[in-house]
């Protein structure tokens, strides 16, 4: 059977990008079609400045809306990063195959980087080692798939690199793993500034639609997006990236192409009107199972301990082969 694993960091709250490009598809389809994991990769959660309360709260935040948006336990294993050791362990020894080039090369790393230059904060060294550790998460495992936005494009090539390379000097390990992407909305953009990422660690709300958003919240959210000065309702992603957005994201939600969307549409107010309530009806559901598995921490806490337990099962032969193929002798 296929293995397919995947994370989300819990440095925010969980947004609108991370459902359409991610989250959706392991509810939908991944965790019934695979052996399917489903992480929250905490330990990158301490790349950048951070507050240990709020990594805390929000990793198990993320836990339960991932739980509120479908994912099941009976269907796939859902876990917290740092209740297994494998991943840190994996880690250093794909160090140990990279190159300082290529992860400087990484674009993440460069953008990031020099935001927090910029705000005057110290760039920490796991910032720069941080695609190594999330090759780890995904070759210790053998996963064949990993659903991601397009944004994780380039650290899943970094994977496949080290996993070829290694298997290449030390035999036969690890297995080659192949990122897979939505159809639309593989890159949902912020409404107020359509030429970047939806992203839940953006300083700025008012582009951000969030999972636990008010539905008046998402409304005002929408309605506010930028557009541009034109008034024809086209998918132009180049020229009217406010407009392509609203249309991605309205594709998204009700199934449709935004191609074929832009012309049932004669006013920018009409096509912003039907997204806002499109993307309502979609968090509607969510919201609500969010706040009954809020008020049942013990269940969040009980399948994340099964969850870790079953993730240390698969993860540990394959990491000690990798230690043995390295050259470390085995501890007898
Ligand atoms: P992160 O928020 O960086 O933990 O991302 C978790 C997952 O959500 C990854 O698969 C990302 O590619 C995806 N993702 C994050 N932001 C967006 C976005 N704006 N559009 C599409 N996918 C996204
Ligand atoms: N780097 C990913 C992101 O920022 C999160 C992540 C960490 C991940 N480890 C992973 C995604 C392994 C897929 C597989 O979104």
């Amino acid at each position: 059977m296929k293995r397919i694993f995947s994370g989300l960091k819990p440095t925010g709250h969980l947004t609108l990008g991370n459902y359409l490009g991610a989250l959706r598809r392991w509810v939908e389809t991944d965790q019934h079609q695979a052996d399917a994991l489903f992480c929250v990769v905490d330990l990158h959660a301490l790349t950048m400045e951070h507050d240990p309360g709020r990594v805390r709260r929000l990793s198990r935040q993320t836990a339960t809306l991932m739980l509120a948006a479908g994912l099941d336990p009976e269907q796939c294993t859902l876990f917290v990063q740092s209740h297994v050791d494998a991943h840190t362990r994996l880690s250093y020894l794909l160090e140990c195959t990279a190159t300082d080039g290529e992860l400087r090369r990484m674009i993440q790393y460069k953008e990031k980087g020099e935001r927090a230059r910029a705000a005057g904060e110290s760039v920490r060294l796991s910032l720069l080692t941080y695609p190594v550790l999330m090759a780890a998460d995904i070759l210790a495992y053998g996963t064949d798939e990993v659903p991601v936005g397009d944004d994780q494009t380039q650290h899943v090539q970094l994977t496949r690199d080290l996993a070829t390379r290694f298997n290449q000097r030390y035999g036969h390990t690890f297995t080659v793993p192949r990122a897979t992407h939505p159809v639309v909305a593989a890159r949902v953009m912020d409404l107020q500034d359509p030429t970047s990422k939806m992203g839940k660690s953006h300083d700025s709300g008012a582009g951000i639609v969030y999972l636990l958003d008010e539905p008046d919240v998402v409304r005002k959210k929408v309605a506010r997006a930028v557009t541009d000065s034109g008034r024809e309702v086209r998918y132009d992603r180049e020229a009217s990236p406010g407009v392509a957005n609203l249309l991605d994201i309205l594709a998204a939600c009700s199934g449709g192409n935004p191609e074929e969307l832009a012309g049932v549409y004669e006013s920018y107010g009409a096509l912003k009107r039907d997204t806002a309530e499109a993307v309502v009806e979609l968090l509607r559901p969510m919201r609500g199972r969010h706040a009954e598995l809020a008020a049942d921490t013990g269940f969040v806490d009980e399948v994340l301990r099964k969850g870790a337990e079953r993730a240390r099962e698969i993860a540990r032969p394959r990491v000690d082969a990798a230690y043995a193929a390295i050259g470390l002798l085995p501890a007898s």
